[in-house]
């Protein structure tokens, strides 16, 4: 995999400048920063425009802050503790039926919450903050501490904040302190039938 950050073809620097860290600023986060990055995911895609996603979100120095940080997993924590805003995606997994349709089990609530977690990070990034995404979390406990009914689904929680200097992580997270590359296009997007080398 290559580890430069240059695109292969022209694409809008958005997408280079948007990339993961984990050092962060400390440092609380306007209220309307957040509410443009929350708008950007708003205005995402989904199926049958359903837009199954909710967004539950702390602020650093709001009352909220220790429970939400208390269900990163240890390693996130190390790292994310320093974000001015933990968020929480979900996705409810029932498709509301429509003209005496029943309600159906969705097949896509994980894919468009994906689709906005991608327009929050870049909108996030447009504004000169950075977004770093968070599987790593213990979604029991987000179910209970959060009162998240169970037809949602807990999909990741997002650090939100401005990058610090690489000296504030401790010394193991240094050297991942860097934006990473991709595979080449030609192994990704490839013509006509799934080509067998893909998976030799
Ligand atoms: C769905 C998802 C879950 C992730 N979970 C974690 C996580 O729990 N901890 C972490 O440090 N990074 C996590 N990441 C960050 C990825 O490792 C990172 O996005 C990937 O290496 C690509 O790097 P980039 O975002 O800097 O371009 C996650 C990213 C995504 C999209």
């Amino acid at each position: 995999m290559s580890s430069s950050r240059l695109a292969g073809h022209p694409i809008e620097s958005l997408f280079l400048d948007r990339w993961s860290p984990r050092s962060f600023l400390p440092e609380s986060m306007p209220q309307s920063d957040l509410e443009t990055v929350l708008e950007a995911a708003r205005w995402a895609p989904s199926a049958f425009n359903i837009q199954p996603w909710h967004f539950l979100y702390a602020h650093r120095d709001s009352a909220h802050w220790q429970p939400f940080v208390s269900l990163l997993d240890e390693f996130n924590r190390l790292w994310a503790a320093d974000a001015s805003v933990l968020v929480l995606l979900l996705s409810d997994s029932v498709m509301p039926g429509e003209g005496g349709r029943p309600d159906r089990i969705s097949t896509l609530n994980s894919f468009d919450a994906g689709a906005a977690w991608v327009q929050l990070a870049l909108q996030a990034t447009a504004l000169g903050y950075h977004a770093h995404a968070m599987a790593g979390i213990d979604r029991d406990r987000v179910r209970r501490i959060l009162a998240v009914p169970d037809r949602f689904k807990v999909e990741i929680a997002i650090a939100l904040g401005r990058r610090g200097p690489v000296e504030r992580l401790a010394e193991p997270l240094r050297a991942r302190e860097a934006a990473s590359g991709r595979r080449p296009l030609a192994e990704i997007a490839t013509p006509g039938m799934f080509p067998s080398e893909r998976v030799a």
